[in-house]
């Protein structure tokens, strides 16, 4: 049987969701030097919107982190296997991820990229599942929030799918070892 996809979000939901985090950002960073390190490959989409969204001008970076475990769980040990190609050091730094869990990606993304100096660095998520973190992280702007369902669309996957949906869905995983 095919996995049951749930929708959670509206395109059009996003869409409000991310024109707010835009507003807030511009604000907070008008006349600063900003990087936006958006987090490969799931922050792809978000990214893209969020810049075009923006009313101050922006550095775009990408970063690509692989964590090591099952495919639908963080396990805390991550490894860069793309880093940002500008240096931070003195720049006003914004991870953005398409959504914080357990957090230890994000906190690992923070001590990573502070590393560099920068003269600030805060997280930006479109959907933040405060109900499985595992460590104290907040991050600063956080679009939606979701209970502890595994979701996919606009840029999230299970297996490389989903990634293109414009909406975002809570997929419920179907026939594991029952015969479809
Ligand atoms: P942690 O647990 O480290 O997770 O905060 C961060 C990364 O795990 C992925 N993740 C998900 N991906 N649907 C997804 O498609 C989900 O529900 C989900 N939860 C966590 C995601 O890559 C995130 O950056
Ligand atoms: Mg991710």
């Amino acid at each position: 049987m095919a996995d049951e996809l749930k929708l959670l979000f509206s395109a059009d939901d996003i869409r409000a969701s991310v024109a707010d985090l835009a507003g807030r950002i511009s604000a907070d960073y008008e006349g600063r030097d900003l990087i936006l390190v958006a987090v490969l490959n799931g922050a792809a989409l978000l990214a893209a919107d969020l810049v075009r969204a923006l009313a101050i001008p922006v550095t775009l970076e990408f970063l690509r982190a692989a964590s090591y475990g099952q495919s639908t769980q963080s396990t805390g040990v991550v490894q860069i296997r793309k880093d940002v190609e500008t240096p931070v050091t003195g720049r006003d730094v914004l991870i953005v991820e398409d959504i914080v869990d357990t957090g230890l990606t994000a906190q690992f993304l923070l001590d990573h990229l502070s590393a560099g100096q920068p003269r600030s660095i805060e997280v930006c998520t479109l959907l933040d599942k405060p109900s499985r973190r595992q460590i104290p992280l907040s991050p600063k702007y956080v679009g939606l929030e979701v209970g502890d369902v595994f979701v996919v669309g606009y840029g999230m996957d299970y297996n490389q799918r989903y990634r293109q949906l414009p909406g975002i869905f809570a997929l419920e995983f179907r026939g594991l070892g029952a015969g479809g």
